[in-house]
Parts: structure tokens; sequence; C-alpha cells
């Protein structure tokens, strides 16, 4: 299914053998819990014992919209969705074509990003036909996605908001409806353990290709055959075999939008490696950067 951030791989978040499918697809261990996608808060809430006040104020502000709530999961919610763990994640997606079959379906619908598990996020429907050939039944096409990264995934722990995976919503903005800053070491914060946001697994959304990521004020220093994921107006370095800018105009929202996309094409263009430049560490950058940091990771080998 299209949504506005990413490409999901969807199946009935009540039922545990739709739920096990998934996983198998995309061979994804099952200790990474799994994003529950519903069509308005009142179902939102029936997956949650409560909804505490702040849950509320940051859904009227971003939802339907790429922010996603974990709080403590209804009875009826099968382990399998949540990895066993007592929290459900949920987001109600703002995608025309998403809420429409939200609707038809009358049901909640479990969905990881429709990638191999650690490959690219997909941002369009040709990215999910080529990672899946086979094993999947059909590519809801909804064009290509306007966020283009993940959602940003908020919890608990007690009454302080965490944030648990950088995303399409910028921190800050969350921030100004909950007037309290979240914390921002989260991933590893909600109840002490590391496997409880397993977006925080420290590599994940990989190219194949070999990904550097620079720091800001480094030279470019280009290798033979290496590509060059750009971004801002600065003149683009010379001396690589191909350059993508994520946007020439210096917009994080705009990078956002392009990242996986211009990752896809680089992977596909037989370079020996990808060099990355971060970008400004605020607003949309932060999802943009843990992405890149990610992918540099893997190549790293951790
Ligand atoms: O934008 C998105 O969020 C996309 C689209 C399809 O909605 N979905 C997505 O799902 O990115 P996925 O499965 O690739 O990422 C889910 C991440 C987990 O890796 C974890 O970090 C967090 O969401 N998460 C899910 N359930 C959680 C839970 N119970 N406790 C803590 N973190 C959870
Ligand atoms: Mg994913």
């Amino acid at each position: 299914m299209p949504t506005e951030t990413v490409y999901g791989l969807a199946g009935h978040a009540l039922d545990p053998a739709a739920l096990a499918r998934i996983f198998e697809v995309k061979r994804r261990p099952f200790f990474d819990p799994l994003i529950v996608h519903v069509a308005d808060t009142a179902a939102a809430r029936r997956l949650w014992r409560e909804m505490p006040g702040a849950a509320v104020r940051l859904a009227e502000a971003f939802w339907p919209g790429p922010l996603t709530l974990v709080l403590p999961k209804a009875g009826h919610v099968p382990d399998l969705a949540t990895s066993g763990l007592p929290r459900v994640a949920v987001r109600v997606p703002a995608h025309p074509v998403a809420r429409a079959l939200l609707e038809a379906a009358g049901i909640p619908l479990a969905a990881p990003s429709a990638n191999p598990f650690g490959a690219l996020s997909p941002t369009c429907a040709e990215h999910v036909a080529r990672a899946f050939e086979d094993g999947i039944d059909c590519v809801l096409d909804g064009g290509p996605c306007d966020v283009g990264v993940e959602s940003t995934v908020v919890g608990w722990d007690g009454d302080v908001p965490l944030l648990l995976r950088a995303g399409g919503i910028a921190p800050e903005d969350i921030e100004a409806v909950l007037g309290r800053p979240l914390r921002r070491d989260a991933p590893t914060a909600l109840d002490g353990a590391a496997a409880e946001s397993p977006g925080a697994l420290p590599w994940h959304y990989a190219p194949r290709t070999p990904l550097r990521l620079r720091d800001a004020d480094e030279r470019p220093a280009p290798e033979e055959g290496w590509g060059l994921l750009w971004f801002g107006r600065a003149a683009e370095p010379a001396g690589y075999a191909r350059v993508e800018n994520l946007s020439p105009a210096g917009d994080a929202r705009e990078a956002a939008a392009h990242l996986f996309a211009a990752l896809h094409r680089l992977d596909h263009a037989g370079l020996r490696g990808i060099e990355a430049l971060p970008l400004p560490e605020h607003g949309l950058g932060l999802a943009v950067n843990d992405r890149l940091r990610k992918a540099a990771a893997k190549t790293a080998g951790n």
C-alpha cells in the first residue's frame, strides 16, 4: 500500500497468520515490531489501553500524517504485531489511497516499510515490485511518496515523551505542541531496553553499494567510480562518476522526499561506492542523517 512516507507491506493487524506472513516475506526478525495503520483516532484508541492527553494533542496536530504513537496495547492486539512488547505503534496515514483502503477494509492494517529487512525503503510502486518479484499478491500504485522518509515515532516513559525514531515530522514541531522537549537519546531509553525500538538498530536502510557518510566540513575526496549524494546550492564537486543533489535549493523537506529514490538510482548505477554529505542536524535533516548513518554503518559491517 502507498502512504505519504514510504510504501508499506500491509496485512490484517489482528490476524496472527497475516502478521506472520509479513515477517516471512520481508525476512524481518521477529524482534522488530510493526506499525499498525488505522483510518482515524477513534480506531487508534481501540488498539490501546488508554490514550493520554499528550497523545491526543499530538494526534489532533499531526494526524492524518507521518507520526506514529507508541502506547500500551489493548488485550486483543496480537503479540506478533508488537514482537511481544507491551506497547503497540499506531498511525493514521494521510495518503488518499491509504485512507481509501483503510476505510474500505474496515480493519487495522499492520504495515512495515515494503522493503526486505535492512534494505532501502521504497518510495514508489516500482521499488516495491523490484524488491519482491514474487511473494506479494499486488502493489497498489499511489504514485511517488511525497514525504519520502518514514514516520516520526514517539513513545513515553511515564510522562516523559521520547523520540524513538526521527522521521517525517520535525521533532521541534512535536515539542512545540507538547510544550516540552522530547528525549532524543530515547531509542534505548524505553524501559531501559535496547530492543524496545528496533528502528534504532545501528544499521538499516542500506543500499547494496558501500556508502560512506563524510563529516559536514570534510573536503570531497572523489575516488574512481564513486558517486556522490549532494545537498544544497554549492557547486557540485568534480571527479564523481555520478552526482545526485537531494535539494539544489537546500531544503531539508525536499531532500527527505528525494532521499530513497536517489539512493535507489545510485545503487543501480554500477558504482563502486557512494559518498554522502550530511544535512544540517535539525528539522527533517535529523531524519535524513539518521538514514544515512545507518546505511553507512551497515557498510562498515556493524
Ligand atoms: O512511515 C512509516 O512509519 C512506514 C509506513 C509504511 O507507515 N512504516 C514503517 O514501518 O517504517 P517499519 O516497520 O519499517 O518501522 C517500524 C519501527 C520499528 O522498527 C520500531 O522502531 C518502531 O517502528 N516501533 C514499532 N512498534 C514499536 C513498539 N511497540 N515499541 C517501540 N517501537 C516500535
Ligand atoms: Mg523499515
